[in-house]
């Protein structure tokens, strides 16, 4: 009998070792026979711990599972789900760039390969460099990291670009509120992640990976570490790839903590040994990134996508999508939901189905308010635009940005004025101080916000004024898109910003 118990960082902080341990100590006790394995999460983060069991007859999952159910669970007089793949938030979604994830066991290479790892890499190491940037341009594959920039026309860039020494730097610093995919991928499924940066390697001509990690992520640390030494011993790393002929090698680097060090300039400095401050572009770091040379930097799920692209064809994945939003996005549903997690899907659903229908709506069972769409410095999304399909253009137009695709729901006892103020209290506390509109307008901001909760009237133009320099003259998106959660704040739910004002008058 084979038993999965994620060890995925959420399932552990809702108990998953103690389960683990618990059933290592029943199945001793009883003389049973069992295999335990740690996989990672299915994504379904509200039945977490969620404890999968096959009798040989599928996988079927139990879940929130407590130590004290154990006993039942082995007994098989605990109450079920049914078989995990047919519960319906799994059921619904579109798995490509996830599909391993909490399926196989996430350091274990042979299970990776009988699932499809490696294919990809097998593929691109027969391929020559123009084409594998070729199918990595066809497959419409964008940087999932927010940005949205076509990852083929990135890699030809660096590919084309003439120097001694290239490098691949993966963007693990997932800094967004709401998002959690990056950390996913690299605790349940590490080897994806290992083999996107290596067929990059070899398609831009790098013979050098980073992956530069946040602190804050001690398990994916972990795994990762432990992945790239598992990888590096089997021949997938190093002086001969695959046996292919061809070198390349990575290394893990952990951040210290700041958001600004998930913007691509800032990161580069951190991994240089200098303190995190934006360079301005250009140079684009594709012609002088990392120590000064051609560099890839592209978002942990960019690269992890990769694989499936080269293994199944770009046609396979470019006929996932809608648009010019090609293949398929990890949502990360968190906040007062129902149903939290994450839920890979082709671009194009509504975002109404995937806050009212997907994620069960709120869990304090009030009316749904608003959804911040793409971290702290996305929109606030009112129930009016819950038709807008989930695409980059298609949030473009509905004045928001999909971003890395977390997704914070808020119910209606949510005070908008108050979630604008904390965008530019955010704002100033993160800022790395380069620039004049970011540095002293977030600080500004808040007092400004402060005035219009106080009653004052001058202080709302004032607010949009403000937001308009912060977007003109920002250096990067941190200053720059901070405005996105205050205008639609204050678009979108005006009345907020008018109570404290009527109430002086
Ligand atoms: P950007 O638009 O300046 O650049 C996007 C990417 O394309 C960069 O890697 C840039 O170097 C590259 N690029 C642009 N033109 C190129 C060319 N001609 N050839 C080759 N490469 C080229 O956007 P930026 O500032 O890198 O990212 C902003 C986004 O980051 C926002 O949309 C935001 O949603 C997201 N973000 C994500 C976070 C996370 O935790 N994942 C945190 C904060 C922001
Ligand atoms: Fe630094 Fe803010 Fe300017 Fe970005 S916008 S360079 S974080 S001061």
């Amino acid at each position: 009998m084979k038993i999965y118990v994620p060890m995925d960082s959420a399932a552990k902080a809702l108990g998953a070792d103690d389960v683990a341990a618990a059933i290592i100590a029943e199945a001793a006790s009883r003389g049973l026979e069992i295999e335990l394995i740690r996989n990672g999460t299915r994504g379904m983060i509200w039945l977490e711990p969620l404890v999968e069991i096959d009798r040989g007859a599928g996988r079927v999952g139990y879940g929130p599972v407590l130590p004290a159910d154990v006993p039942a669970l082995l007994d098989g007089t605990l109450k079920g789900l049914g078989r995990v793949e047919q519960i319906p938030f799994f059921a619904r979604q579109t798995r490509l760039t996830f599909a391993r994830c909490g399926v196989t066991d996430p350091l274990n290479l042979d299970d990776y390969q009988a699932h499809g790892g490696l294919a990809g890499l097998r593929r691109a190491a027969g391929l020559s460099s123009t084409e594998i940037v070729e199918e990595v341009t066809q497959s419409g594959l964008r940087g999932r990291g927010g940005a949205g920039f076509p990852t083929g026309i990135k890699w030809n860039t660096v590919r084309q670009a003439e120097a001694d020494q290239k490098y691949i730097v993966c963007n693990a610093d997932e800094g967004d509120s709401g998002t959690f995919a990056d950390r996913v991928i690299m605790e349940g499924d590490p080897f994806c992640l290992i083999e996107g940066m290596a067929i990059a390697g070899l398609g831009v001509g790098a013979t050098k990976g980073y992956i530069y990690l946040r602190s804050e992520y001690p398990d994916a640390i972990r795994v990762m570490q432990e992945a790239v030494r598992i990888a590096r011993a089997n021949g997938v790393l190093g002086a001969d790839v695959l046996g292919a002929g061809r070198a390349f090698d990575m290394e893990i680097r952990v951040g210290a903590g700041a958001y600004v060090c998930g913007e691509e300039t800032s990161l580069l400095n951190s991994l240089e040994g200098k303190r995190g401050v934006v360079r301005a572009k250009p140079p684009l770091p594709a012609l002088q990134g990392f120590l000064g040379k051609p560099t890839v930097v592209n978002n942990v799920i960019s690269l992890a996508t990769v694989p499936v692209i080269l293994e199944k064809g770009a046609q396979h994945y470019a006929d996932f999508g809608l648009g010019r939003s090609r293949g398929t996005i990890p949502v990360q549903i968190a906040g007062n939901v129902k149903h939290g997690g994450l839920f890979e899907t082709a671009f194009g659903m509504p975002l109404g189905e995937l806050v009212l229908d997907i994620a069960g709506g709120t869990a304090s069972g009030r009316p749904v308010k608003a959804v911040q769409v793409g971290g702290p410095l996305g929109a606030y999304m009112p129930l009016e635009r819950f038709d807008t399909p989930f695409g980059y253009e298609e949030f473009d137009g509905a004045g928001g940005l999909i971003g890395h695709a977390g997704m914070v729901v808020f119910d209606d006892s949510a005070d908008m004025l108050q979630m604008a103020r904390f965008a530019m209290e955010f704002c100033a506390v993160e800022s790395c101080g380069k620039c004049t509109p970011c540095r002293i307008g977030a600080v500004r901001g808040v007092e400004t916000i402060d005035r219009i909760a106080a009653g004052d009237p001058g202080a709302i133009p004032l607010l949009t004024d403000l937001c308009e320099t912060m977007t003109d003259g920002s250096l990067c998106a941190l200053g720059g898109f901070t405005p996105y959660p205050v205008m639609s704040a204050l678009t979108h739910f005006p009345e907020d910003f008018a109570t404290a004002k009527e109430a002086a008058e």
